[in-house]
């Protein structure tokens, strides 16, 4: 496994513990404790985003890879992820229901994980 590789894993696995710390103190109305998670998340957003596109910058080089649309589907399923994170603390901040947002959530969630621990070659789960 490479470095970026890793670097997308602790992304994304860091962004899932601070999105659910974010959530449950929103819940618990503790809006200003929230903000905390929330805003290290953002930042959080950038480094998946940057490893991510990098990744899949690996797909697009001249020797041409069969996993390309697989890793284009990849991409689009965690920017989904990520902008449903987003939306469904903004809207719990808001006291307002989310709930669309968390079925979009979890399918974009499963496919990308799907995606990324068990097609895509570079993983580093045995595919
Ligand atoms: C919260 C959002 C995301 C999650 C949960 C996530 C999850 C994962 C997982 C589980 C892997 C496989 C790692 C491994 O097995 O070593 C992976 C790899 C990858 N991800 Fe993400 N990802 C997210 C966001 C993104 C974004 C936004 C992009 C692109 C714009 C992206 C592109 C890729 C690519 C290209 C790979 C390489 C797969 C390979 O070559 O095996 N990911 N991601």
């Amino acid at each position: 496994m490479d470095g970026m590789i890793l670097t997308h894993v602790i992304g994304w696995g860091l962004g899932i513990v601070l999105f659910f710390a974010a959530l449950v103190l929103y819940n618990e109305k503790k809006s200003k404790q929230a903000t905390i998670p929330h805003m290290i998340l953002r930042l959080d957003y950038l480094v998946i985003l940057y490893t991510g596109f990098v990744l899949l910058w690996r797909y697009f080089d001249a020797s041409g890879s069969s996993f390309t649309v697989q890793a284009i589907i990849k991409g689009v399923a965690g920017l989904l992820v990520i902008v449903c994170m987003e939306m469904i603390l903004v809207k719990m901040k808001k006291e307002k229901s989310a709930k669309a947002w968390w079925i979009i959530f979890f399918i974009a969630l499963v496919i990308t994980l799907l995606l990324g621990f068990g097609i895509l070659p570079m993983g580093f789960l045995p595919a």
